[in-house]
């Protein structure tokens, strides 16, 4: 009797056990689904097409931090927008970190191609494992977990937001006691995890990339920045230290074939990855940033919740946006290219050519 009734209660109770279990499942399930919806609902809420039209930030109320990878091509523009970030207040910069690896190369999915001639080398996969992980490392602000080969040329350049500078001084403080310097990347981890927005510029690898750190990093957006092309050859030609010259044409062409080769394969994985990403990448053209302040305003408002533009930032825009140092940052190629180049670019690469009919399929949109 008693054992027959110690067995009843234990099986109501394993009942009730499974009821919970089922009821708080269920409830989980909703919360989620609701939160979920809620997460997509207000991203496609905030980011509308911002950059091709003049509206600044329209939904004020959405309050959500972005990091940012600013992708593009060797005199296309990336350090002028680098610039608008560089020294911005609550910005975590760090400049070209894959630059260590492949000076005049980037990463294709199995290769390293040359930047300056259209060949590539297959290359070992877990080195380019290593240089997408140094950039997973750097947007979760592990960077202790960089190469130090990383690390050393970020502190040479010194091109990074000032916590690089200072990180530097406390590892060289450091150098004798090297059990400081867990205290340096600790500090830097810190004034990382701290700051509103991480940005980095990255030249090095081919936008198929895009896929795996998006999907790594769910606050990262990517601003795809184009450029005329003959604007960038023109650019890389009066550059002292690209090696490109004007009278040798071979070396004039084989840029050209790369430069319009990569944006070719470029354009098609970002055409792929926007219908997976939507409003996670962002196409702009350098030529239509500078040519108002609304959209260069944009730059500083759409990634960032709640900002106020600092004195700081509102002098370098005044200081690109001062039509002579306009011309002097981008060099004027209607007057110094030469035709037989323009007409070579124009045939290799029409469909990025503003104002072409090419252009005006593959964009689908006029360029005015
Ligand atoms: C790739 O490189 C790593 C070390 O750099 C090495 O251990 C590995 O064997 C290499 N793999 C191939 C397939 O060569
Ligand atoms: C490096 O950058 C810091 C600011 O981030 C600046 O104070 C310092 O003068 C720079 N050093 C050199 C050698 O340019
Ligand atoms: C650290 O030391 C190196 C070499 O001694 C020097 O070149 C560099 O400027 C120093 N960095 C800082 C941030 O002081
Ligand atoms: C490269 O690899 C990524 C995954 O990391 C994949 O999504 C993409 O389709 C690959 N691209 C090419 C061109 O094979
Ligand atoms: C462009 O013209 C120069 C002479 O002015 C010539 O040497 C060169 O081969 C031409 N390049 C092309 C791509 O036609």
């Amino acid at each position: 009797m008693d054992y027959y009734r110690l067995c009843k209660k234990y099986i109501h109770g394993k009942r009730m056990l499974v009821m919970i279990v089922l009821l708080v499942s269920v409830c989980c399930l909703i919360i989620f689904k609701s939160t979920r919806e809620y997460k997509t609902l207000t991203l496609s809420h905030v980011t509308r097409k911002i950059f091709n039209g003049e509206n600044i930030r329209t939904n004020t109320e959405v309050k959500r931090n972005k990091d940012v990878l600013i992708f593009g091509y060797m005199r296309g523009g990336t350090t002028l927008v680098a610039d608008f970030y560089r020294n911005s207040p609550g910005v975590f910069f760090v400049f070209e970190p894959l630059m260590p690896y492949a000076y005049y190369h980037y990463f294709t999915n199995t290769s390293r191609c040359f930047m300056r001639h259209t060949q590539c080398v297959n290359v070992n996969r877990t080195q380019i494992v290593e240089v997408i992980t140094t950039l997973t490392s750097l947007y979760s602000c592990n960077i202790h977990k960089l190469p130090s080969l990383v690390i050393d040329e970020i502190l040479k350049q010194n091109k990074s937001s000032p916590a690089w500078f200072n990180f530097g001084k406390c590892l060289n403080d450091s150098k004798a006691a090297s059990a400081d310097n867990k205290k340096c990347f600790h500090q830097i981890n810190q004034v990382c995890r701290k700051a509103d927005i991480r940005v980095t510029k990255v030249l090095r690898l081919a936008f198929t990339h895009m896929d795996f750190l998006l999907m790594q990093s769910p606050d990262l957006h990517v601003i795809y920045l184009l450029r005329d092309p003959r604007a960038i050859l023109n650019s890389r030609i009066l550059t002292d230290w690209f090696p490109v010259s004007e009278n040798d044409t071979p070396t004039v062409i084989s840029n050209v074939d790369s430069l319009c080769k990569k944006m070719k394969s470029d354009h098609l994985s970002f055409k792929y990855l926007q219908k997976k990403y939507n409003e996670r990448i962002q196409l702009m053209w350098i030529d239509r940033v500078t040519e108002s302040e609304g959209t260069m305003m944009n730059l500083f408002y759409n990634y960032r919740k709640s900002y106020t533009m600092q004195t700081k930032d509102r002098e370098f825009l005044d200081f690109v946006f001062d039509r002579k140092r306009n011309k002097w940052l981008f060099g004027d190629w209607h007057k110094t290219l030469k035709t037989n180049y323009t007409v070579y670019i124009i045939k290799k690469c029409s469909q990025f050519i503003p104002g072409s009919e090419a252009y005006h399929k593959n964009f689908q949109m006029s360029w005015n």
